[in-house]
């Protein structure tokens, strides 16, 4: 279909993940619900052609990465993988659901149906977003760095002794206990948002919300899976060949 020629309110109804691709180029599908994509593409001074090149593209690789494609590669991609996917959460998800939820509560300011969900969200939404990008900056500044160092000593860029030091500060079980706790981080946005629940009448600004948080905790989980199941069980082998080397190399006292 050609895009430039559909509605913004059609666009989106085919497809909410739309409107998030839309945002990054400055057009908030809400704004302008009756124009021709062309129309505010002319607007705001756009390349449509150049547009609808880089939202069909980003349409087509979002296409899910498995763990298995993982399985056998090392660590450091891992790693690598992780965070791209933790500055994706916090640069673009988690700004564009804050987002919605704003101007969502300003438009339906006297909505007696919505407002009091809204009002909920917008003091649950920031909380959560503190907490998990707490978890990300822990994880980023103590846990990926402990496991480089464990995989640098290994490939000897760093000595054995940093890596001593480190092994007496943390341990991938203790590091895995935490993080297995700390798993259901959208417990309360669920239960707000009665699961996310839409019906016919829902207005789009708000079903595209609502997909928007199903969709982003549909992903934490899966992030969560490859950190549980692939990155931290390859960080116990790797800190436990880690640990052998040292007992044969450092005399210990
Ligand atoms: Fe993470
Ligand atoms: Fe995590």
């Amino acid at each position: 279909m050609d895009l430039l020629e559909k509605r913004i309110t059609q666009i989106i109804e085919f497809d909410y993940r739309f409107g998030a691709l839309l945002h990054r180029w400055g057009i908030d599908f809400y704004k302008y619900p009756d124009m021709l994509l062309a129309e505010v593409c002319r607007r705001k001074h756009i390349n449509g052609q150049v547009l609808i090149g880089q939202i069909t593209e980003a349409m087509a690789t979002k296409l899910t990465t498995s763990i298995e494609s993982f399985t056998h590669r090392p660590i450091a991609d891992l790693i690598d993988y992780l965070r791209q996917a933790h500055r994706i959460f916090t640069r673009y998800r988690l700004p564009y659901m804050a987002q919605l939820i704003r101007d969502a509560r300003l438009e339906y300011l006297h909505s007696s149906e919505y407002i009091d969900l809204l009002n909920d969200l917008k003091i649950a939404f920031p909380l959560f977003a503190e907490d998990f990008i707490g978890h990300i900056l822990e994880e980023e500044q103590q846990v990926f760095n402990y496991i480089t160092l464990l995989d640098d000593s290994l490939h000897r860029k760093v000595a054995y002794s940093r890596a001593y030091y480190a092994m007496e500060k943390y341990s991938i079980e203790k590091i895995s206990e935490h993080h297995h706790a700390d798993d259901d981080d959208m417990a309360g946005i669920r239960e707000l948002t009665h699961h996310y629940a839409v019906h016919g009448q829902t207005p789009l600004l708000l079903r595209v919300l609502f997909l928007e948080l199903q969709a982003f905790e549909e992903e934490l989980k899966r992030h969560a899976t490859f950190e549980n199941d692939l990155l931290l069980p390859k960080a116990a082998r790797l800190e436990a060949r880690v640990r052998k080397v040292i007992a044969r190399t450092i005399p210990l006292n």
